[in-house]
């Protein structure tokens, strides 16, 4: 047995990829990430450029980590909608973040449950390669909608390890989603979707992210 099958739990078809057992994604993060988890994720928001006032979107929000810290950021003044097809992490993250300027609500990217151009910023981590394949055009382009024009994105995904033995180890325990994930499509399929992409990189140990924004004045897709 893998460790997806001790994290997926109930199977939901809308959702193929949803984490269904929140509490055993925390205790596996905390081993995964090994102290470095706040400095990664500060990092992340720091990237998205996340200001007070803003009204921000975490889609495959998972236990609400993410939603918590970019919280911090756009206080006063501003919202953090998190999103995620698994009911237990939804409830996870409502118990534990930030109660006043966090929401949560059940739903998938490639369908997001928002208005056209609400959000001022739009960030999602290692989530993106839970979307099934086929679908993840579609999920970009639900971001470039809900997105304000001048709306930022940051997306960031697992980026696997380049050596031969940890990308086996890494196939045997998570499996080969995430051994083959290719982080490098990920800019071609951002602008694909109508971004402007401004920026992309890695940060240590296993996170590709690119910057892009929603140019001003463009029509939807
Ligand atoms: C590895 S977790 C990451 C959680 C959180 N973003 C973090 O960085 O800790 C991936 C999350 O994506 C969610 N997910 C799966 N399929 C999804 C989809 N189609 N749309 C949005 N989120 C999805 C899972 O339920 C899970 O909570």
């Amino acid at each position: 047995m893998d460790l997806r099958h001790l994290l997926h739990g109930h199977h939901d078809p809308a959702a193929p990829n949803a984490i269904g057992r929140a509490r055993a994604y925390e205790a596996l993060s905390a081993v995964v990430f090994a102290g470095r988890r706040q400095r990664l994720y500060g990092r992340l928001v720091e990237l998205s450029g996340a200001r007070p006032g803003e009204r921000a979107l975490d889609i495959g929000c998972g236990t609400g980590y993410l939603a918590g810290l970019l919280a911090r950021s756009v206080t006063p003044g501003g919202t953090v909608t998190g999103i995620d097809p698994a009911p237990a992490m939804i409830d996870y993250a409502r118990r534990h973040a930030r109660r006043d300027h966090c929401t949560f609500a059940q739903g998938v990217a490639e369908e997001l449950p928002c208005e056209d151009g609400t959000f001022d910023l739009v960030i999602s981590s290692l989530a993106f390669h839970h979307i099934p394949e086929d679908r993840r055009e579609r999920a970009l382009a639900e971001m470039f909608r809900v997105l304000r024009p001048g709306g930022r994105l940051l997306l960031a995904d697992y980026r696997p390890p380049r050596g031969r033995a940890a990308r086996r180890l890494v196939g045997v325990t998570v499996g080969p989603v995430m051994r083959d994930n290719r982080v490098d499509l990920l800019t071609p399929l951002v602008r694909g979707a109508g971004f402007d992409v401004s920026a992309s990189g890695d940060l240590r140990p296993f996170l590709h992210w690119v910057r892009a924004a929603r140019p001003t004045g463009a029509a939807g897709l």
